[in-house]
């Protein structure tokens, strides 16, 4: 999280700084900031809250050179001080950081010691004062002699007031590009390459404490030793223009009604005379023994429904583990590890690859994001061709996740069955065409604050998944269980006053939810069941139904999902919440 930019250039720094900031805005919004030199002096602005707060404080005008900042706040609280850029006491140095310095507090006490004065709670202001205290008039020097004191992950931009016509740039472990026009004209350095204000550029990565420095269209990198290094370039097209809502109120309802299409994306081009095949794939995944699927949020979710394609299609044993917690796992060689991320970005998953990668185990990306870090350090990397998600809150991600899933399944099995699949763009079209009657359910159920979200085998992480979208977007408590375990303590918390829903998809697990869900009635739970159209006995129980198209329980996910989406959206706006860019969440979260 937290997204940081820097331009030194033709145009104006101080608007092409803002424009980066907009496209970087989805890595956290509790507020952002900007500086630059003007006369040999670091001028700033820093505001809480979202990008549009510091617009309308901005009164800086013509910059020399500017680096600025969206943050997600990590040490310390939002509050202007803390904000991003931040300065050393001799206001000489602006410096903007996304990750975390994990000894922080021990280099702060030395330099205490040492008679600086800090004025913020950041471990940034550590960084920007350590490399002041090394500053002898080289700052790409001072840097070079800083970072081997910094312990944990860091990508970091900063600026000099003696050196208007420079930017320093340095990375570990955290994304970091930096390019030049081909006229070279203008320099970029972006926590994102899809920042780049639209223009082709030639582009490249820093990594392992890596330092550039940057000058208007010329960019020179050196290696941990300070080593000038030639590092490969990678042509970066020009971006398409940033997406619009294309009047949807929401960014999250235009992704959620896109799926019938972005689902058939997923899947056309990799159907072939009825065989999977995966252009991406540099050799055939051969003697796959075992899968772990690994991810968090909303991939982790997907992994799960993954896991159970591989067993139900493949036979071959499957599990999924959250991300952060899979490095302590003991993986079995010949174990394939598929990576699952939207933006291929999430620390926890980046660094539970390394850890696996380092021990001899292939690692499988599914990504949505090109040029993303999943895409280049995965030994191989399947894209959603989901088109850029803009809600925090991922919806039609999830849906290309398990496309790709059921389609790397019937690969690994061999399988000549996919007609089913076919049909599931128009099965997610008919729950789609429900949304108004979804609208006036939610609105009966968007007064409580707790929810058990229930389902069995397809349904169990399909409900998993709704539950987390309504806790991310309505602020409510929403938890998925496995309908099979709410007797078992969780029980206890049910009255009038906490509504399950109930996905009933599932056809071999059918007669047991039923018979759940009558436990639930019996202590009076209000019920709202996602049900199959065929299974009218649900009416004698539940309050509620959403009926959704009949599929195999393979398939049943996908209606399913979208009715769960459509749910937690309708809940949210009658909530009034900020749906696209709920509290305290990132679109992409890159500390671990
Ligand atoms: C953040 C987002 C979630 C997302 C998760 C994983 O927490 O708020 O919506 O599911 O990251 O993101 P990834 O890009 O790795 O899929």
């Amino acid at each position: 999280m937290c997204g940081i930019f820097g331009y030194i250039g033709k145009k104006n720094p101080l608007k092409a700084c803002l424009k980066g900031l907009e496209l970087l805005e989805y890595r956290g919004y509790d507020s952002s900031g900007i500086a630059g030199i003007v006369a040999g002096k670091i001028e700033s602005c820093k505001e809480i809250g979202k990008l549009s707060c510091l617009k309308e404080k901005l009164t800086l005008k013509a910059l020399e050179v500017a680096i600025g900042h969206t943050r997600w706040a990590t040490h310390g609280k939002v509050t202007n001080q803390n904000a991003h850029p931040q300065f050393d006491s001799k206001q000489s140095i602006a410096l903007v950081h996304n990750g975390i310095i994990e000894n922080f507090d021990e280099i702060r006490t030395r330099l205490e010691k040492n008679g600086i004065v800090f004025s913020s709670e950041t471990d940034t202001e550590v960084i920007t004062q350590l490399i002041s205290s090394n500053y002898e008039g080289n700052l790409a020097d001072a840097v070079h002699r800083s970072l081997p004191f910094l312990k944990g992950h860091f990508a970091i931009a900063l600026i000099h007031k003696d050196h208007p016509d420079l930017i320093i740039a340095a990375a570990r472990e955290c994304p970091l590009s930096i390019g030049t026009d081909d006229k070279c004209t203008e320099s970029i350095v972006s926590s994102d390459p899809n920042a780049f204000l639209g223009k082709a550029f030639n582009i490249t990565f820093l990594r392992n404490d890596e330092i550039a420095k940057i000058q208007k269209g010329k960019i020179e990198v050196f290696d941990s030793n300070f080593k000038l290094i030639l590092k490969k370039t990678e042509r970066l097209e020009s971006a398409s223009k940033a997406p619009t809502k294309e009047g949807f109120k929401h960014f999250m309802l235009k992704e959620i009604f896109e799926q019938p299409t972005t689902i058939q994306k997923a899947f056309l081009g990799r159907i072939e005379e009825q065989q999977v095949r995966f252009e991406e794939l540099k050799h055939e995944l051969k003697n796959v023994k075992s899968v772990l699927f690994i991810g968090c949020g909303t991939s982790a979710h997907a992994g799960a429904i993954g896991s159970l394609f591989l067993e139900d299609l493949a036979h071959i044993p499957a599990h999924y583990e959250i991300s952060s917690e899979a490095r302590f796992r003991v993986i079995p060689p010949e174990t394939l590890v598929v990576a699952m991320s939207q933006s291929g970005e999430t620390a926890d998953t980046l660094s539970a690859i390394r850890e696996i990668r380092a021990k001899g185990i292939k690692v499988l990306g599914i990504c949505n994001v090109k040029n993303s870090t999943l895409t280049r350090e995965a030994d191989h990397c399947i894209f959603l061709k989901a088109g850029p998600e803009m809600s925090v809150c991922s919806t039609k991600a999830f849906t290309s996740q398990i496309t790709v899933l059921y389609l790397l399944a019937q690969y690994l099995a061999q399988n000549k069955n996919l007609d089913e699949l076919k049909q599931i763009p128009a099965h997610v079209q008919k729950v789609l065409d429900q949304a108004p009657l979804i609208q006036k359910i939610a609105q009966k159920y968007c007064h409580y604050s707790n929810f058990f979200f229930m389902g069995r085998r397809y349904m169990y992480p399909t409900c998993m998944e709704a539950a987390l979208k309504l806790k991310e977007i309505s602020y409510v408590n929403a938890n998925g269980y496995p309908a099979g375990e709410i007797k078992h303590g969780p029980i206890a918390l049910i009255d009038t006053n906490f509504p399950v829903i109930a996905f009933c998809s599932n056809k071999q697990t059918e007669d047991k939810i039923l018979s759940n869900l009558q436990e639930l009635k019996a202590r009076g739970a209000p019920i709202l069941a996602l049900a199959p159209e065929h299974l009218t006995s649900v009416t004698k129980i539940a309050d509620d139904v959403i009926w959704l198209p009949q599929s195999s329980d393979l398939l049943s996910p996908f209606a399913s999902t979208i009715a769960g989406q459509l749910l937690a959206y309708y809940i949210a706006l009658s909530r009034g919440c900020d749906i696209d860019q709920p509290r305290n969440l990132a679109k992409s979260v890159t500390v671990e």
